[in-house]
């Protein structure tokens, strides 16, 4: 198959940059299962920008630096935010709809790190609206071509014409890509002038997340083995308040928004301790509520904290967060009667593939947009409500800067088939799931909110074992989603440990207590 452009991911990111570049081109995308299996659809809290005074650029410009430690890159910080109300517009044009007060002014919330309320919301699902009008959209476009249950296996480079390639090298290429059609088990070449990584985030090689079963880390794999740069990896953002509930995965997220509007934590036996952690108590940035929580359930041997909101008027509650209310009712928590018991949960990756202000990797004809990418927006932490933005504004800019050269390009049709040769279907499948818990329980248990030297090097020597035997069966087995993913998270786990062992200081979202100066 040929494309002009090949979309590899079917969240908010892959979608805006389809729907752009499909009103000059012809666009694939690709997605690993239903076209709305992603972490956009999970979204709750809604997307930051500024919509009016007394907010300003300035203000969102330095909220973001602040949370993100400095490690930001400014430029990138100033053109995000500056660009957001045009971004806000194209959803909204697209048919996006957010909450409005009763004088039909934007109803925007508030989150932790934010000195204004900026979040523009549709109630507690912004995500989930957003996922649907956007998913109407690609579908209904003539230029667009879905592929459902498709898993993007390797992006093509000259690697795959028998070059030798590393990482550095200027001229590495990208032709297009591997991709497993899932549904009539085989292997098909895609070839497109240029590829976009739209594959999110990483949150599922931990136990406990958010995230759903899709966050596996595949593209920031995929790239990495390619030879591109990554950067940040060990930024992972936990969020501090998920409904407690050691059986059911993801976890099921209480939006920040909540305690923006009030909601306070406490401990089982109703001390609010946020209070002895940082005086902005509740509204602190994520990391810091994330580590008291932390630091609490260490010390009272609680397996949870409590987030009370029962002193929130109950139509507010309803009104705002009825999918919250609904979900925590199920779960047999009237959370306008009684506390919500919570954890944190990993929750966002800030780092991943490296780019620049355009969503260009270090790999010509290859763009990285949403949470799999690393455009220096968030530094060491990000912003509440910051990522849905990035998605939209550098969805826009690959359009732009590659719509500038697309007609230049030839696709190379020397490029060669899949080659299974020596391959066999998987004996055990449950061997490869059983090494996927293994990944999740290292992850959870020795490289998450507080680290140190002795659990992160635990961590490599067990990741890398498992890296050995995963690349054993990988070489003489036909290629699975379940296989795939198990490689990927592998290559994405050893990335976050390596990253965390090279980080000397504490800053952000990375914290190791052999870095505390005595
Ligand atoms: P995703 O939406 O995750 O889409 C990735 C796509 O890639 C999926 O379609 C997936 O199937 C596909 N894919 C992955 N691997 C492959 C492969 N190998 N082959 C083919 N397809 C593949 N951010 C905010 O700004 N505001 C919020 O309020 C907010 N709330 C959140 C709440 C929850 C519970 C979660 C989990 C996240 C939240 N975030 C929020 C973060 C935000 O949702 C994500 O960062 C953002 O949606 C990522 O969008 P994306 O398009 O990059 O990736
Ligand atoms: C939330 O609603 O708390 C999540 C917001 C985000 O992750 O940006």
């Amino acid at each position: 198959m040929i494309f002009d452009y090949l979309v590899i991911g079917s969240g908010i990111a892959g979608l805006c940059f389809a729907l752009k570049a499909a009103e000059k081109s012809k666009v694939c995308i690709v997605t690993k299962k239903s076209i709305s299996e992603s972490n956009t659809y999970f979204a709750q809290g809604g997307i930051a920008s500024v919509i009016r005074f007394p907010d300003n650029f300035n203000k969102h410009i330095e909220d973001t630096i602040k949370i993100g430690c400095g490690l930001n890159r400014r430029e990138i910080v100033e053109m995000v935010i500056k660009q957001a109300p045009e971004r806000i517009n194209d959803l909204i044009n697209w048919g996006v709809c957010f909450d409005k007060d009763e004088k039909g002014n934007f109803d925007l919330n508030k989150e932790g790190g934010h000195s204004e309320p900026r979040v523009l919301h549709y109630k507690d699902k912004t995500g989930y609206y957003i996922q649907n009008v956007l998913t109407e959209r690609v579908k209904n476009n003539p230029n667009i071509t879905i592929l459902e249950y498709h898993f993007a296996i390797e992006v093509i480079t000259q690697h795959h014409l028998g070059y030798k390639v590393k990482r550095g090298m200027p001229d590495i290429e990208c032709y297009g890509a591997y991709v497993h059609d899932v549904l009539n088990n085989k292997i098909i070449k895609i070839l497109a002038k240029i590829t976009v990584i739209a594959t999110g985030g990483i949150g599922n090689i931990y136990y406990v997340t958010t995230n759903p079963e899709i966050a596996t880390g595949d593209g920031i794999a995929m790239c990495y083995r390619a030879k591109a740069e990554c950067a940040d990896m060990e930024f992972i953002q936990f969020h501090p308040t998920t409904l407690y509930n050691p059986v059911k995965r993801p976890a099921f997220l209480i939006s920040e928004a909540l305690r923006g509007a009030g909601a306070k934590l406490k401990t089982i036996d109703g001390y609010y301790f946020m209070k002895d952690y940082d005086s902005r108590e509740e509204l602190a940035p994520r990391d810091i509520v994330a580590r008291a929580i932390d630091s609490v359930l260490k010390k009272t041997g609680d397996e949870y904290v409590l987030l009370d909101a029962t002193h929130i008027d109950e139509r507010l509650i309803k009104s705002k967060f009825p999918n919250i209310f609904k979900e925590c009712l199920k779960a047999g928590y009237n959370i306008t009667k009684e506390p919500i018991p919570v954890v944190p949960a990993a929750h966002y990756i800030c780092g991943g593939i490296k780019t620049d202000e355009h969503g260009k990797t270090t790999i010509n004809n290859l763009y990285a947009i949403g949470e799999c990418a690393c455009t220096g927006l968030h530094g060491a932490n990000r912003l509440a409500s910051n990522s849905l933005l990035e998605a939209i504004v550098f969805a826009h800019n690959a359009f732009i800067h590659s719509i500038s050269y697309i007609d230049k390009i030839k696709i190379n049709y020397k490029i060669p088939d899949w080659n299974e040769e020596g391959t066999s279907f998987p004996k055990e499948m449950i061997i490869i799931k059983n090494y996927f818990k293994e990944l999740q329980m290292i992850m959870s248990n020795y490289v998450g909110i507080i680290r140190s030297n002795e659990r992160l090097n635990l961590s490599l020597n067990k990741v890398n074992e498992l890296y050995i035997k995963t690349e054993e069966i990988y070489k003489k087995t036909k290629i699975s989603p379940h296989l795939c993913e198990l490689r990927n998270a592998i290559n994405v786990a050893y990335l976050i440990i390596k990253f965390a062992l090279n980080r000397k200081e504490n800053i952000g979202l990375h914290y190791n207590i052999d870095n505390v100066k005595n």
